[in-house]
């Protein structure tokens, strides 16, 4: 990342906003999540889903520290705070997957490999590649949310479609940050940076269906098709972050954020 890189953040107001707006939506939606009701879910299946569920909640914890420190750079005070808004809302989602640990009678882990890669790919990175691999695990992520969405056990079923409505406008927050990133890049570096994102995002999906498939399969998801699907994701995504089209939106988030329902039933929306 090079002074060269510095994007024009500003703008991002829209999305303070936004996030702003979202805290009392979040305790609406929370409320609806049934947290004591009975599981139907067969004893290995739990298991298998409280493994995955470990994993994310380690994955989302992280406290933003080294993201807000690159982002401070930029020296733009609402950029910042948009920034501090999503790492928290990344926390919540930290948290709504503890809880349900905790339902299980699971503790969460310490650590894990594929949590430790992603943290030490980002640390090594720049601001606006740390933001792409922010893209890439989120994309690909949304369709396994989705799957956990039409899990027949009740909280894993209502924290997954709380999360999925947060993630499908995170994807269009990091899009727009990326869009902002790369307004100076010439086409060719910009397509290099695609094609490179395009192998991690393929790499990410790849390990998201093996580490997690035991869960996707106790959701009703063949990890094959989590991938293709997965993939389909990021695909769209691609060419607005890394302006390899003309189309100069979304940005900011969508028209009709969801309200106060848990989301369409565990889907995934067909445009960005
Ligand atoms: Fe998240
Ligand atoms: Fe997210």
């Amino acid at each position: 990342m090079t002074q060269h890189d510095a994007p024009s953040t500003q703008g991002f107001g829209i999305w303070t906003a936004y996030f702003e707006a979202n805290l009392a939506r979040h305790d609406r939606l929370d409320a609806l999540i049934p947290w004591h009701s009975v599981s139907p879910l067969p004893a290995a299946d739990l298991a298998a889903i409280a493994r995955s569920l470990q994993r994310f909640e380690l994955g989302e914890s992280g406290d933003g520290t080294g993201l807000l420190s690159k982002a401070r750079r930029r020296n733009n005070p609402g950029y910042d705070w948009a920034l501090r808004l999503f790492v928290a809302e990344e926390q919540k989602h930290s948290a709504l997957f503890r809880a349900a640990l905790v339902r299980f009678g699971t503790e969460p882990l310490s650590a894990h490999w594929t949590d430790g890669a992603f943290v030490a790919l980002r640390r090594m990175l720049g601001l606006r590649t740390e933001v792409a691999l922010f893209l890439i695990v989120e994309t690909v992520a949304m369709e396994y949310f989705a799957a956990l969405g039409r899990c027949a056990d009740p909280v894993v079923q209502g924290v997954a479609r709380r999360i999925l409505t947060d993630e499908v406008e995170h994807v269009r927050f990091q899009i727009d940050q990326l869009r902002m990133g790369f307004e100076r890049t010439p086409r060719p570096a910009r397509l290099l940076a695609a094609a490179a994102a395009w192998v991690l995002a393929v790499g990410t999906a790849t390990v998201l269906a093996v580490d997690h498939g035991a869960a996707m399969r106790a959701c009703g998801l063949s990890p094959v098709l989590f991938w293709h699907r997965a993939l389909r994701h990021f695909g769209r995504a691609l060419p607005l972050a890394f302006r390899l089209n003309r189309e100069e939106t979304p940005f900011g988030p969508s028209a009709q954020p969801s309200g106060d329902r848990l989301g369409r039933a565990g889907r995934v929306p067909a445009r960005v």
